[in-house]
């Protein structure tokens, strides 16, 4: 059977991925509590605990997916470190931005800290664009 080699690059960013989940995880017990009522937050807090939750799962797989095609790539240099950090990077800043801009009794909008979402959302535009095109050039 044949056996496929990431770079050491890539293994590390996966296991820093991997040990994560288990904040993730505590972020899923949190909003069992939302759910059954014994945190009172609005709906709007309701709204992006949960998009926050739900973010930080899917970009922390789409980060894990995307190494092995950085690889396979040969993506090296600016352009490898892009390619492989811009949507772990993402997965930091997006959930960050669902969370901190929510923070706070009664609140029924985002504070100014949305904008972490907003640089967030331009790394993963800038990660997936950028592994995109690596893809494909290798293609
Ligand atoms: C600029 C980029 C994005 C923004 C601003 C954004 C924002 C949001 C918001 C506001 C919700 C609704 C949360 C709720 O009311 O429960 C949501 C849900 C969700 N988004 Fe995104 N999103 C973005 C990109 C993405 C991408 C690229 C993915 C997947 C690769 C994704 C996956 C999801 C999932 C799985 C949910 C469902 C959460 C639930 O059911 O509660 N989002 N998003």
């Amino acid at each position: 059977m044949a056996t496929v080699a990431l770079t050491s690059q890539s293994l590390g960013i996966a296991g820093v991925l991997l040990i994560t989940i288990v904040t993730i995880e505590t972020g899923g017990y949190y909003l069992t509590k939302v759910a059954r009522g014994a945190v009172e937050l609005t709906d709007f807090q309701k709204a992006f605990a949960r998009a926050g939750h739900a973010h930080a799962g899917v970009f922390v797989i789409l980060s894990l997916v995307a190494l092995p095609y950085a690889d396979a790539a040969g993506a090296h240099g600016f352009w490898g470190w892009l390619a492989r950090t811009a949507i772990p990077i993402a997965a930091i800043l997006m959930p960050a931005g669902f969370f901190f801009s929510s923070m706070g009794s009664g609140r029924t909008k985002p504070n100014a800290l949305i904008a972490l979402l907003w640089i967030g959302a331009l790394f993963l535009a800038a990660g997936v664009l950028t592994l995109g095109i690596l893809v494909l050039a290798a293609a």
